[in-house]
């Protein structure tokens, strides 16, 4: 995906240093080619070698040693850039740059680069609330620094509050999202549901299934990345949304239903890749049940059918994708769910398989399209086949 571009990272001393590691693992399994610039007091946080074998690449530090080196590295490498990011950036670094300070490899660098610069900062809430911190933010905003806006949680210091570096995956999307420039799907609203649906006994039972959520996460994820206007609406996981989504947190298959409907209304693409429970309990007990000496009989009754019920209002031109969990038979009955319910493509999986399915981040699965189009795929991670599914689904 990104082949022949290159990334160059700058690593500044915040303790989330350790973490520009599973950037550029994350970066090099897009292809990007990886150059690492760190800062003396980074080299303190992160080993240079784990960086220098996860790039492939050889580390630029500050060389004063080598001054001769220092000075060709700089300007050759502030030319290769595609993209420079600086993650995680500290205060200090932000100042430095801010300032017009070039005092070191990565400050001199920066200067020297007419790439696009993205910083994702990382810091104690208190710094990164810091009036100067802000100011210097602001100027670098007002001059076109792409800022990649930091997080709220517990940081490493104990303190509560923002300045967590954004999680990898939500960088390497920002740096990807601008390589490719694939805005293919922007103007377009997508639609897609992920995560399980809860169906509640009473107050303290419920029904439900294994869903983790994740490839509906990694498909929204995806469908920020190429500009669309997207909506999550997202049964209860663990796990957190991507940045520039829509979610709207439901429970039950009803509310699932009713909310996905109205939002169907005027989206072009609709994906259903949450896990609708297709039973609930007859009777929902305002109070817990109590235990007897019998045995106990829990009387269910059908959920609605929300891609049936989709396919019924569908307006021409939209496009109606579904998931397949199966444990036998993938493609026949993949098949037969996307006849009945009408469906342009579906995604089926088998949920039985070790490492692919529920919870895994992995994935196996085959694609069905309409017409008979049938594309088998190795397993792969779930982002890997959002981006595949998205490739298709815009063919279509
Ligand atoms: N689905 C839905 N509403 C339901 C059940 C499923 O919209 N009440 C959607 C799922 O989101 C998925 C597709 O239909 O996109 C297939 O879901 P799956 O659970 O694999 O199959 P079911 O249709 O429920 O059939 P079965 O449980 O018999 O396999």
């Amino acid at each position: 995906m990104l082949k022949g571009k290159t990334v160059v990272i700058g690593v500044s001393g915040s303790i989330a240093a350790y973490k520009a590691a599973e950037i550029i693992s994350l970066l090099k399994k897009l292809n990007a080619e990886v150059k690492v610039i760190m800062t003396k007091s980074s080299t303190r946080l992160i080993g240079e070698c784990t960086l220098q074998t996860l790039s492939n690449n050889p580390v630029y530090t500050d060389m004063f040693s080598e001054p001769f080196r220092w000075e060709i590295d700089h300007i050759s490498l502030a030319k290769s850039a595609d993209v420079f990011l600086i993650a995680p950036a500290s205060a200090n670094i932000i100042g430095k740059i801010a300032s017009g300070i070039a005092d070191d490899m990565l400050t001199t660098t920066v200067m020297a680069t007419e790439a696009k610069i993205f910083i994702a900062p990382a810091m104690n809430s208190k710094m990164y609330l810091n009036p100067i911190v802000q100011k210097n933010m602001e100027f670098l905003k007002s001059i076109d620094y792409k800022f990649i806006e930091p997080g709220s949680g517990i940081l490493a210091c104990g303190d509560e509050g923002i300045g967590k570096l954004a999680s990898p995956q939500d960088i390497v999307d920002v740096v990807a999202g601008y390589l490719t420039s694939k805005q293919t799907l922007k103007g377009k609203k997508v639609l897609l549901t992920a995560g399980p649906t809860i169906e509640s006994i009473d107050p303290v039972r419920y029904i439900t299934n294994h869903s983790s959520g994740k490839m509906g996460y990694a498909m929204a994820r995806e469908a920020v990345s190429r500009g669309a206007d997207v909506t999550l609406v997202s049964g209860p996981v663990d796990i957190d949304p991507p940045k520039g989504c829509n979610v709207i947190r439901v429970k039950s298959a009803v509310e699932m239903n009713e909310i996905v409907l109205r939002e169907s209304e005027d989206s072009n693409i609709i994906v259903k890749s949450a896990a609708v429970s297709d039973y609930r309990p007859k009777i929902t007990h305002d109070q817990k049940i109590k235990k007897s000496n019998d045995d106990f009989v829990l009387e269910l009754e059908r959920n609605p059918d929300i891609l049936k019920n989709l396919s019924k209002i569908k307006k021409s031109g939209q496009v109606l994708v579904g998931f397949a969990a199966e444990t036998e038979n993938l493609i026949a009955n993949a098949k037969s769910k996307m006849e009945e319910k009408q469906l342009d493509m579906i995604v089926a999986n088998d949920v039985s398989l070790k490492h692919s399915g529920f919870k895994s981040d992995k994935n196996k699965a085959v694609i069905l399209i309409r017409g008979g189009e049938k594309k088998e795929l190795e397993l792969m991670t779930k982002q890997e086949l959002s981006r595949i599914v998205f490739d298709e689904i815009e063919k279509l």
